[in-house]
């Protein structure tokens, strides 16, 4: 039978108008939420993320501003920025987009950054409080996976989790989330052994390892929750995620598409981080119960 479709394009939207709900209560007690973005050269794909991530706030009521900054621009300088945006009351939210050119350290502008305006969820504050089960800012695609998962129904207790992949923004938060609500979670990834056996375990299979098409339909348990995190392009140019679409939901009861899975999610979370730094930074009542 054919997966049922967790349609992130659209559930994006809800979260985007319950964002706006409380952006436009705050506006009216005389509070804009602030969302500052940094992007250091012209990598085109960069610059695409950074101007919908503009037009977004905009939809909602947010005060995005983007900081181009030249290739060449110092660390020191950007440095020097991002001290300026910590001491700023209408800065809510920071974000330096990544990837950054190769003369910046990113830990350095980790370490520069306030972790109050971190609403990447990216920095050892943020991703320690994850860890110890005391949400601070919880990164974006992270998430927006849960909210998808969410959306299936399944009832996370004790059922197994597989997550494929081990990067700090993804696969080890993402993780400890499906922990969190009583998952049975492993992590795999590229050196894991049987790693066809260990996905085709799980109730709930995340792939978050960035090559096309990998998970085949004989990787997929029947009924299971499938959640495709990768963005790559197949032989023929053609966007595609970490799983083989077409063989896995002859097997899943669930799984997100690419594009239109995560991908509109992790902007989604982006804006409400946004809101709920804003209201924690100004002393407000959290806007959201953590989901
Ligand atoms: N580059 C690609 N995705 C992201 C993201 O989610 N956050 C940042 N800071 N940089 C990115």
């Amino acid at each position: 039978m054919a997966a049922q479709i967790l349609d992130g394009k659209a559930l994006s939207q809800q979260v985007r108008e319950e964002v706006k709900v409380e952006v436009d209560k705050l506006v009216a007690q005389g509070v804009q939420p602030g969302l500052h973005v940094v992007l250091v050269g012209e990598d085109p794909a960069s610059a695409i993320y950074v101007r919908n991530k503009g037009k977004a706030c905009e939809k909602v009521g947010i005060n995005g501003v983007t900081h181009k900054l030249p290739e060449e621009t110092s660390e020191a300088d950007l440095l020097a920025l991002l001290n300026q945006l910590n001491s700023d009351p209408e800065v809510d939210g920071i974000l330096v987009q990544l990837p950054l050119p190769k003369h910046i350290s990113e830990e350095k502008v980790n370490a520069a950054m306030d972790p109050a305006r971190d609403v990447d969820g990216f920095l050892p504050v943020n991703l320690g409080k994850l860890l110890i089960g005391r949400h601070g800012l919880v990164a974006c695609t992270p998430a927006g996976i849960m909210r998808l998962i969410d959306a299936s129904g399944i009832d996370y207790k004790g059922k197994r989790a597989v997550v494929i992949g081990r990067s700090v923004i993804v696969g080890k938060p993402t993780a400890l989330l499906l922990m969190e609500r009583h998952a049975s979670i492993s992590i795999c990834h590229s050196r894991t052994h049987d790693l066809a056996q260990r996905a085709a375990e799980a109730d709930i299979l995340v792939a978050a390892i960035g090559r096309a098409k990998m998970i085949k339909g004989d990787w997929v348990k029947e009924g299971a929750v499938v959640i495709d995190v990768g963005m790559n392009r197949d032989e023929d140019g053609k966007l595609c995620g970490d799983v083989d679409f077409a063989e896995a939901s002859e097997k899943a009861a669930w799984i997100t598409p690419v594009p239109g899975g995560v991908g509109p999610m992790t902007i989604a979370y982006l804006l409400r981080n946004t809101v709920i730094a804003c209201c924690a930074r100004r002393g407000l009542p959290a806007p959201f119960v953590y989901r």
